[in-house]
């Protein structure tokens, strides 16, 4: 998102990771079979130590018996009493043998659960996850139709490599199995429901991308569609409120309200002055010159890095209401836009100024092709990015630029011990090379507050 963004509330940021957190998934069952295992182990071990240490205590004779050799009667009853201990032994014995039969049973019985649950043997299906394929319950209706893989006509296996085609579809989905179920819910080639929220906080939780439907979403607005205003005036001009669909997800139920929001001071609201697209307000400043607040570059300036007109597709990932976009297509590059309808419309906000929005959260691969785009710009990628995640999403913008092509940073904030200690050996290990690198202590926080933004225009090397 933009500059704003960044002044959020540390709480709000942890709020935001919270919610781009996956749950805590159950633990896994083969994990549970092991420890069933060594309990059955563990408890026959401790029987059989028993059971046998008593039988030697109880059924052997305390005392030798001594042999009367010269005593013929003695030697009988000596004899006698040693074939009595002898046959309670043997009994003795039998009921080990049996304990200890009955021990490796269970265990055998144990194992071949255990490596059902590793799929060496599906005729003897143990638990619910293993039936259904990971899913709590098993799924049926729409969810199930939606979800499940379906047969290729004959002939199809050899160019596909399987016999059947399997829908895309967030793994984390699996977690959230109710809500999943309420989404898919709906009249079959009717309306859809009233459910925005609920597909955007499915998203937010890591079920992305979501199952397809087949219903027609409605219109909810109570304003009459309204054709967006033709180029290149639609870029700057704030869109009719009949160009979103849906206002009821959000406080504020017109752009009205959104600009007013956008001009009020304070508040916690991430994006809250992206929608004022008027002379005077910010958002027609930005990215106009370098160093507005002493780290942002200007984009003609990044522009003036490259071979004049190279740089022509682009991605600027959270881009909140498109501004950036709209400074691009104004130079002839086309951006697309990754926006998240998350507390008002930046979508259809986004295509009502004539520009792509991109439904993505910062968790999902980018769906381009390896070095297809000349520039990637992002406010978005930051310090509360959790670590893991903000290397694979580097690879990832490395991976979709092309050689030669820049990878903009812009206004990177983190903490200033894990600048140089985590995040300056991570950006160089993804392999990216240095074109600019402006690192700024933030002031407006007090001296106290180490906390920092960077700059940085980075190249994809042309080798
Ligand atoms: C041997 O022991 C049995 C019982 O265990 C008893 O009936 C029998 O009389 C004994 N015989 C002698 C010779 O002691
Ligand atoms: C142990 O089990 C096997 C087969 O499960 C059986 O044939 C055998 O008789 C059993 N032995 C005892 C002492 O129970
Ligand atoms: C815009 O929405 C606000 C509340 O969100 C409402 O008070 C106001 O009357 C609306 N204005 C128009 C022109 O619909
Ligand atoms: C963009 O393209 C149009 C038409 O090709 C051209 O007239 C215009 O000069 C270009 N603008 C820039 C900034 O290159
Ligand atoms: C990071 O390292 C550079 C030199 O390697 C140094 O100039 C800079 O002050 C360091 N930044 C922080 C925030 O410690």
């Amino acid at each position: 998102m933009h500059t704003t963004k960044l002044r959020v509330s540390t709480s709000q940021l942890q709020h935001d990771a919270a919610m781009l957190r996956p749950a805590p998934r159950p633990a896994a069952p083969g994990r549970s079979k092991m420890k069933i295992l060594l309990l059955v182990i563990a408890t026959n071990l401790v029987s059989v130590y028993l059971f046998s240490g008593t039988s030697l205590s109880l059924h052997l004779p305390a005392t030798a018996p001594s042999i009367h050799l010269w005593d013929s009667s003695a030697l009988l009853r000596d004899l006698n009493a040693t074939r009595a201990a002898l046959a309670a032994s043997l009994a003795e014995t039998a009921a080990l043998r049996s304990q200890c039969n009955a021990s490796s049973l269970l265990l055998e019985s144990v194992l071949a659960a255990l490596g059902s649950a590793h799929g060496e043997d599906n005729t003897n299906p143990s638990s619910t996850a293993e039936r259904f394929n990971g899913w709590p319950e098993e799924p049926t209706g729409e969810l199930r139709l939606a979800i499940e893989p379906h047969p290729l006509p004959h002939g199809y296996s050899a160019k596909f490599g399987t016999d059947e085609l399997y829908p895309g579809l967030g793994f984390a989905c699996r977690n959230f199995q109710d809500e999943l179920t309420r989404y898919m819910t709906y009249d079959v080639a009717g309306e859809c429901p009233d459910d925005d929220a609920l597909a955007l906080r499915l998203v937010l939780k890591g079920c992305e991308p979501l199952p397809r439907r087949r219903c027609r979403p409605r219109r909810f607005s109570s304003s009459p569609y309204v054709e967006p205003r033709p180029m290149p005036g639609s870029l700057w001009s704030i869109p009719p409120d009949g160009t979103v669909a849906n206002w009821s997800p959000y406080t504020c139920k017109n752009y009205t309200c959104l600009v007013a929001r956008a001009r009020a001071r304070g508040g916690s609201y991430e994006c809250k002055d992206c929608f004022d697209l008027s002379v005077s307000g910010k958002e027609r400043r930005r990215w106009m010159s370098d160093s507005r607040d002493g780290v942002g570059f200007g984009i003609d300036a990044v522009l003036a890095t490259r071979s004049l007109g190279t740089v022509r597709v682009g991605l600027d990932i959270g881009g909140g209401t498109g501004t950036f976009a709209a400074r691009m297509a104004e130079r002839n590059v086309t951006v697309v836009t990754t926006t998240l309808d998350a507390g008002a419309p930046f979508a259809a906000f986004v295509a009502a100024r004539g520009l792509v929005p991109l439904q993505l959260t910062v968790m999902h691969r980018l769906p381009f092709a390896d070095a297809v785009l000349d520039i990637v710009h992002t406010m978005q990628l930051s310090g509360w990015v959790p670590g893991a995640v903000l290397e694979f999403a580097l690879f990832d913008v490395y991976r979709v630029l092309r050689p030669g092509g820049v990878f903009w940073l812009d206004h990177f904030f983190c903490h200033g011990t894990q600048l140089n200690a985590t995040y300056v050996p991570v950006l160089d290990r993804v392999g990216f090379r240095r074109l600019r690198w402006k690192a700024t202590r933030k002031l407006d926080l007090g001296a106290e507050r180490n906390e920092w933004y960077v700059s940085a225009l980075l190249e994809k090397p042309m080798t």
